[in-house]
């Protein structure tokens, strides 16, 4: 065969690999994914018209790589069913040619303002790449048109890494946290940034909301800053912070400091230092939103760089998290809980009672919901199995700790969990994912696992009976 012919035929099969999805195996049933090909972090998360939206980070062309980063768009009633929207903005402009990178979204006036990180890479060069802040309009919620005099915030002096903009109004003013990276002594150090505008196309630098001390990584990225329970939350993804036991084992790390902010002075007073806002192994780049019903909701990307998980293989990368709900406990830690519109993708209950040992339910199509309840704190181990692919959940009563172990050489995720004194455990099982929400949400594992086969259920041989519960979820995802 001539190197033309077999290279074409290589690169009919890759394409063919990452134009459409070929298998559904690791497709998941109820959480938003990308039609096909890569999908990172969600951005411009909203409510408009009724309807929620969110934008993602988008390469339609492969699977394998996150390409140069398009604005994929979906938008649901619900939360539950989506419809996937056509792309939203290409990399197309000189100025966001190697990147369409994050953002967010501010609604007014009917009209969406989409404030995102315009990228340029200069290979070759010291910086390789320059980031601006640039903003884009709709006032359809399908057709987005790039402002004319882009960018908007140049940050000459902030550059390069200088990006993923969250923007909000208070009072007369508008707000925009930013990620940067400044270097002190020779070190890079992550920092947010925040950003005054008047009109929402004028913006001048007004303050620096936190910086990294050196223990909190190199650089801060897609930062939100908002007020929740008559406190503020400064909620982003650092890069570099070291692992130190149990903490910090990702690539990058999800978390929030808490604390109380001026807005007269526009200083961040922190009340506690930085905490992982969820404990399993894929959580990061989240994103906010106060919805019309007043709930601070929060969406992830549920992946993390440089994985390469095997639903690449069948033509789509990526996916979002459950929407949660967020609410601040008395000791200033996030709670989250599953937005109760999941629900509605419950069908029949497979199993109710009292488990003591071995299999207690099949999973259909391999999702489902799983409750949980013991009413008294003692160790209870139980299983997720598919073929190929299982994960333990395990609370140790004596340790006071919740550990997930998905298997293999960095499988196990752990972190302390002092129930009340019920043990309840709500655990969301997708075709490639668990999320599992203990007590009131006030700790959270989120993970992805890829199964084949029946997915089943199993308590553990040492586990005490404990009362389960467990739902099939049908899927409402369209995968096209
Ligand atoms: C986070 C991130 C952002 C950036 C985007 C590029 O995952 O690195 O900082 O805007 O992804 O896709």
């Amino acid at each position: 065969m001539g190197a033309l012919c077999k290279n074409l035929i290589i690169f009919m099969f890759v394409n063919s690999i990452n134009a459409e999805i070929t298998n559904d195996r690791y497709y998941p049933r109820y959480h938003l994914a990308p039609p096909q090909g890569w999908m990172n972090d969600p951005n411009g998360f909203s409510v408009f018209q009724q309807e929620y939206h969110v934008f993602y980070q988008y390469n339609p062309d492969s699977a394998l790589e996150a390409g140069t980063a398009h604005w994929g768009h979906a938008k649901s009633r619900d939360l539950l069913n989506w419809q996937h929207l056509p792309i939203a903005m290409y990399p197309n402009e000189t100025y966001d040619s190697s990147g369409v990178f994050s953002g967010s979204a501010l609604i007014e006036d009917d009209t969406m303002y989409l404030y995102y990180t315009a990228h340029t890479n200069h290979p070759g060069e010291t910086p390789n790449h320059e980031e601006h802040q640039a903003l884009a309009i709709s006032t359809d919620g399908v057709n987005v048109v790039k402002y004319q005099n882009n960018p908007l915030i140049e940050g000459a002096d902030r550059q390069p890494d200088f990006r993923d903009p969250k923007v909000w109004k208070h009072g007369d003013t508008y707000y925009m946290v930013l990620g940067n990276q400044f270097t002190k002594n020779d070190t890079r150090l992550g920092r947010v940034l925040l950003y005054s505008s008047k009109d929402k196309y004028n913006w001048s630098e007004v303050a620096i909301i936190g910086e990294s001390d050196g223990s909190l990584g190199y650089m801060w990225e897609c930062p939100d800053f908002f007020q929740l329970d008559g406190h503020f939350i400064l909620l982003m993804s650092p890069q570099g912070i070291p692992a130190e036991g149990d903490k910090y084992k990702n690539l990058h790390q999800t978390g929030y400091i808490v604390g109380d902010f001026d807005y007269r002075t526009l200083t961040f007073k922190p009340t506690t230092s930085f905490q992982e806002l969820d404990h399993g192994h894929d959580v990061y780049a989240t994103q906010t939103i106060l919805d019309n019903k007043g709930r601070r909701l929060v969406l992830a990307w549920f992946d993390m760089w440089e994985t390469n998980y095997p639903e690449q293989l069948d033509g789509f990368t990526g996916q979002i998290t459950i929407p949660r709900i967020l609410t601040l406990s008395k000791d200033f830690r996030l709670v989250q809980r599953p937005v109760p519109e999941i629900r509605a993708a419950r069908t029949n209950i497979v199993y109710t009672g009292q488990a003591s040992g071995g299999t207690v339910a099949t999973l259909e199509n391999k999702a489902g919901e799983i409750n949980i309840r013991a009413s008294a704190l003692y160790d209870l181990e139980f299983f997720i199995e598919g073929i190929n692919a299982s994960v333990q959940i395990y609370y140790n009563a004596s340790s006071g700790q919740i550990s997930l172990d998905r298997g293999g050489d960095d499988g196990l995720r752990r972190t302390e969990w002092q129930p009340a004194n019920v043990l309840i455990l709500n655990i969301y099982v997708d075709a490639s994912s668990i999320e599992v929400f203990c007590g009131a949400g006030e700790v959270t594992l989120s993970s992805r696992y890829f199964p084949d086969g029946p997915v089943s259920v199993r308590l553990g041989d040492s586990s005490e009976a404990s009362q389960f519960r467990v739902i099939n979820m049908r899927s409402t995802v369209p995968i096209n």
